[in-house]
């Protein structure tokens, strides 16, 4: 997929100034940044569900499933009813068929009779990503998909989601974690007010940041990082 010049007012704020991604099929993008970044503003861009109000975004019909931060599921179905609840929606021809497939991919197979509500949240935000899934996107869009896990949950997440980006997905993902960023995304995005400051490698990154903060160079990298944007006027 392909986006150029993204822009993004909200009355006289601006939410995007202008910003570009490409990406190729199986990469792992993390959009990272601080709190109203443009992170959720971009991602809906890219999902279709919002009009940017400059720029353009080239994607085919059906290339895109976005997995917003409040996952839509119904808490008082199964597993398997909420699946195939979604399949009918999007018109399945085969909803059955695709809710089998959604619950061996997610590895929910055995809670497949459980009701929602009783799931971990860890659980739970498998069942949104399987049906951010469920049109076959070769691109994913998640916002925040770890917000509130433990990190246990956190890692058997992140297993999930690498292992779809390693049989093609591009996945994109947007976090304001910094170090979880740097550690599952194979390339950066960093937005500030709107703006992309870096896209680029985790390596590359940490070096830019070496060479622009090098008071807080020997602090852990988050800090590095903090002092960095700060360094940017952030
Ligand atoms: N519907 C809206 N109406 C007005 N302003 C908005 C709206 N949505 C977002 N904004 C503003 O646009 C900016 C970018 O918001 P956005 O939600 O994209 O940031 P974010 O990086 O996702 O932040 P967070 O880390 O808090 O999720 C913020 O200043 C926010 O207040
Ligand atoms: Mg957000």
């Amino acid at each position: 997929m392909q986006a150029r010049g993204l822009v993004k007012r909200y009355g006289n704020r601006q939410a995007l100034r202008g910003v570009d991604l490409g990406t190729d099929p199986g990469e792992l993008v993390a959009i990272t940044g601080p709190n109203g970044a443009g992170k959720t503003t971009l991602l809906s861009i890219l999902a279709g569900v919002l009009e940017p109000d400059g720029g353009e975004v080239l994607a085919g019909e059906g290339e895109v499933g976005w997995v917003p931060q409040q996952a839509a599921l119904y808490r008082r179905l199964t597993v398997a009813e909420n699946l195939l609840l979604f399949a009918r929606l999007e018109g399945h021809e085969d909803p059955r068929a695709s809710t089998e497939e959604m619950l061996e991919l997610s590895g929910l197979g055995e809670r497949r009779g459980e009701i929602v509500a009783r799931l971990s949240g860890g659980n739970q935000q498998r069942i949104n990503i399987a049906i951010g899934l469920l049109s076959r996107p070769a691109v994913l869009l998640l916002d925040e998909p770890s917000v509130g896990l433990d990190p246990r949950q956190r890692a058997r997440l992140w297993e999930f989601v690498s292992g779809l980006a390693a049989r093609g997905t591009t996945v994109i993902f947007s976090t304001h974690d910094i170090q979880e960023a740097e550690r599952y995304g194979g390339r950066l995005l960093v937005l500030a007010d709107g703006e992309a400051l870096f896209d680029g490698s985790p390596a590359a990154l940490r070096e830019d940041v070496r060479r622009e903060a090098p008071v807080a160079a020997d602090r852990d990298f988050e800090t590095a990082f903090v002092a960095y944007l700060q360094h940017r006027g952030h």
